[in-house]
């Protein structure tokens, strides 16, 4: 009996101490940590609804809110007293804009219950943003910071304020100081790496999310950081074995989940990685990058009929959220209007969109296709169709997410040709499909058979020559009249008949001298006033492609090159062009010079290679274009 009661005292003693090294963990900003210290106590003290309240605040900070919501149901559960319960779900109210009515003269009530004076405040402040109010925000964070000019919560959420407002520059200043002043804070090392990754500057990104799971080893943004840097870097064992830990546990959160399937889809592990985004559908159904993500992951695993239903729905929530900002707009400058007012609340109501969400993100496999050899035709829906369109247009399900967008194979001109009169030859489009377009979504069909990959070619040009005839028949139609068969014919095969291939020398390995003419004829061709005197590029001019789409020049020194790095590549990417693109064939050179302003790409590149996704490919693309409008 004895012996009984000093074990439950013992072990009471151990979670009140756990309680305690939790508040030290939260005081310090270290959430995740925190959260894994409550629930040790919780486990210790099965009916003790404390650990569960404190827990709930630390999700709510850190803004996973399924797991909040878990923690309350636990408090309840466990008879937790009606005012510290309301405490939180006011907090929670609070932080997300849904003030009520008396929410500021409730402060003082709430740091006397026990509440800390941070987390209170902080609420207000992100409420205040949430709800569009940045004068109030400004105003309260001044407040804060007259107050405690050393608290890095403090210090923290005027970054939070000036990332709101978009000023990344004072933001990031703001991150800096407040891990300085509390190198724990996980909040803020997260926000600093990940600027500092959206600016691409991966190295110092990297060492920042390092550094997080090195404090704050119970945080996931640390490993998932790292390994989402190590992905853009082509490094996706290093990537995978920073996420094992992470990915061996039964309670796989969603970003874990979301992460482990990128890696598994540009591995190439299709069904891996469909398993996963399983794994991440945590009745998170509209979650656009995780429906997006799966969504490619199936079409590049043959599934693209199960892939079109999920990019219906990224179109879906991004024309609901669309709606919903157009509204609030209105709002804004219409309090009054009622009609606006409801139509919003029937947006944002938990029940809107149900009808979309009754489709799980993962349909169940396909049956296996038939085992007869396909033709063309069939291969390309089956292959090609969930970007580049049933018809060929370069409009299918996954084009709008994709940068630089599918070619449209009816009425684009191709990039990788080695003929004189820049038309892709058939070679040229089977050697493509072989090796794919390293840096874009259009990936190798190393699959497929030499045969299928012949049929496939055939089949594109046949597209090709369809949508040439078509236009061809139009411009007559509008000119009232009757199109000549025998013109259309002689211009449809000249323009998808290659010429004459170009002839590639024998390349030999780099040498200094060569390196350095060819530095010179880089000067004097003009390709420095594209890609920059260091090959890396320059901020303008604002590239457009022949579709007027926004475009940029390759960073010769960190990039992969969509025609590969081979030297007899890189001779036919300067010696034809790139139809359809501001890069120049240089036709006037001669043999020697273009071999030397080969050796000299070839001395820019530097490995790793920076592999983007599509969105941050876009991003780069447009932010040029944007610099190059407002200077
Ligand atoms: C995941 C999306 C995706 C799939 C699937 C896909 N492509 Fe592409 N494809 C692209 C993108 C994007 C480009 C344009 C890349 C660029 O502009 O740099 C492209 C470009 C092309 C080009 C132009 C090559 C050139 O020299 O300009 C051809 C031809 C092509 N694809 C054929 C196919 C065929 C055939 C299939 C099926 C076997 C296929 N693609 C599957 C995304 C895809
Ligand atoms: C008017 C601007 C412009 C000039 C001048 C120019 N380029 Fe380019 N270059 C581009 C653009 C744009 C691309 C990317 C095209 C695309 O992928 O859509 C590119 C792509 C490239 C590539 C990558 C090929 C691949 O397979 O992806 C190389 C290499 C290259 N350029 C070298 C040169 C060299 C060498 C010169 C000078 C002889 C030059 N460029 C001149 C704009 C230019």
């Amino acid at each position: 009996m004895l012996a009984g009661i000093s074990a439950y005292a013992a072990i009471r003693a151990t979670s009140i101490w756990a309680v305690y090294r939790a508040t030290g963990d939260m005081n310090s900003g270290a959430l995740s940590d925190a959260a894994d210290q409550l629930s040790w106590a919780s486990y210790l003290a099965p009916g003790d609804p404390g650990p569960d309240l404190m827990r709930a605040a630390c999700y709510r900070q850190m803004q996973q809110m399924e797991s909040w919501r878990r923690c309350i149901e636990s408090a309840k559960a466990k008879d937790a007293s009606a005012a510290l319960l309301s405490r939180e779900t006011n907090l929670e109210r609070i932080q997300s804009g849904r003030f009520y009515e008396g929410a500021e003269q409730d402060i003082e009530g709430m740091v006397e219950s026990g509440a800390s004076m941070q987390d209170v405040a902080a609420a207000f402040v992100r409420g205040y943003l949430a709800s569009d109010d940045t004068a109030k925000a400004k105003l309260f964070l001044d407040g804060w910071l007259k107050d405690s000019p050393n608290d890095a919560h403090a210090v923290f959420m005027r970054g939070v304020y000036w990332q709101w407002l978009g000023d990344r520059d004072q933001a990031e200043s703001q991150f800096k100081s407040a891990v300085e002043m509390q190198p724990r804070h996980e909040l803020a090392r997260a926000a600093l790496a990940r600027l500092l990754e959206q600016q691409h500057l991966l190295d110092r990104s990297y060492a920042e999310y390092e550094e997080l799971r090195r404090r704050c080893p119970a945080s996931e943004s640390g490993p998932v950081g790292m390994s989402r840097i190590l992905r853009q870097r082509t490094q996706l064992d290093a990537a995978r074995e920073i996420m094992a830990p992470l990915a061996a546990r039964s309670d796989t959160s969603r970003d874990v989940a979301l992460e482990m399937g990128q890696i598994e889809t540009e591995a190439g592990r299709c069904s891996e990685a469909i398993r996963w985004f399983g794994l991440a559908d945590n009745g998170l159904a509209d979650d656009v990058d995780l429906l997006t993500a799966a969504g490619v992951a199936l079409a590049l695993a043959d599934r693209a009929a199960e892939a079109a239903p999920l990019f219906d729905r990224v179109s879906d929530t991004i024309a609901r959220s669309g709606k919903t900002y157009n509204l609030q707009a209105q709002l804004v400058m219409v309090p009054s209007d009622a009609a606006a007012a409801e139509q919003l609340r029937e947006l944002l109501s938990p029940d809107a969109g149900t009808q979309s969400q009754s489709v799980t993100v993962l349909p169940p496999p396909q049956m296996p296709a038939a085992s007869v050899p396909p033709v063309g035709r069939e291969l390309y829906i089956v292959h090609c169709s969930a970007c580049h369109g049933v018809d060929g247009n370069g409009d299918g399900r996954a084009a709008r997410h994709l940068w630089p967008r599918p070619r449209n194979l009816r009425a684009d001109r191709f990039r990788l040709v080695s003929s004189t009169n820049g038309v892709a030859s058939n070679e040229d489009i089977v050697g493509c499909l072989k090796t794919g377009m390293p840096g874009t979504s259009m990936k190798a069909y190393s699959s497929l058979s030499g045969d299928e990959l012949e049929e496939l070619a055939r089949y594109v040009t046949t597209m090709q020559q369809a949508g040439i005839r078509r236009r061809c028949e139009n411009a007559a139609a509008e000119e009232g009249e009757q199109a000549d068969e025998a013109e259309i014919k002689i211009l449809v095969d000249r323009l998808t008949t290659a010429e004459k291939p170009i002839h590639v020398p024998t390349i030999g390995n780099l040498n200094a001298e060569a390196v350095q003419r060819g530095k010179v004829s880089y000067v004097k061709q003009g390709c420095k006033s594209c890609h920059g005197a260091d090959g890396v590029g320059v901020p303008e001019p604002e590239l457009k492609d022949d579709e007027g789409r926004v475009t940029r020049s390759r960073d010769l020194v960190h990039e992969p090159f969509k025609g590969g790095k081979q030297p007899s590549s890189i001779y036919l990417r300067l010696a034809a062009g790139m139809p359809g693109t501001p890069h120049p064939a240089s036709s006037t050179l001669g043999v020697a010079e273009l071999i030397d302003l080969v050796q000299f790409c070839r001395s820019l590149t530097r490995q790793p290679e920076l592999a983007l996704t599509n969105r941050e490919r876009w991003n780069v693309a447009t932010a040029r274009a944007y610099l190059e409008r407002i200077q």
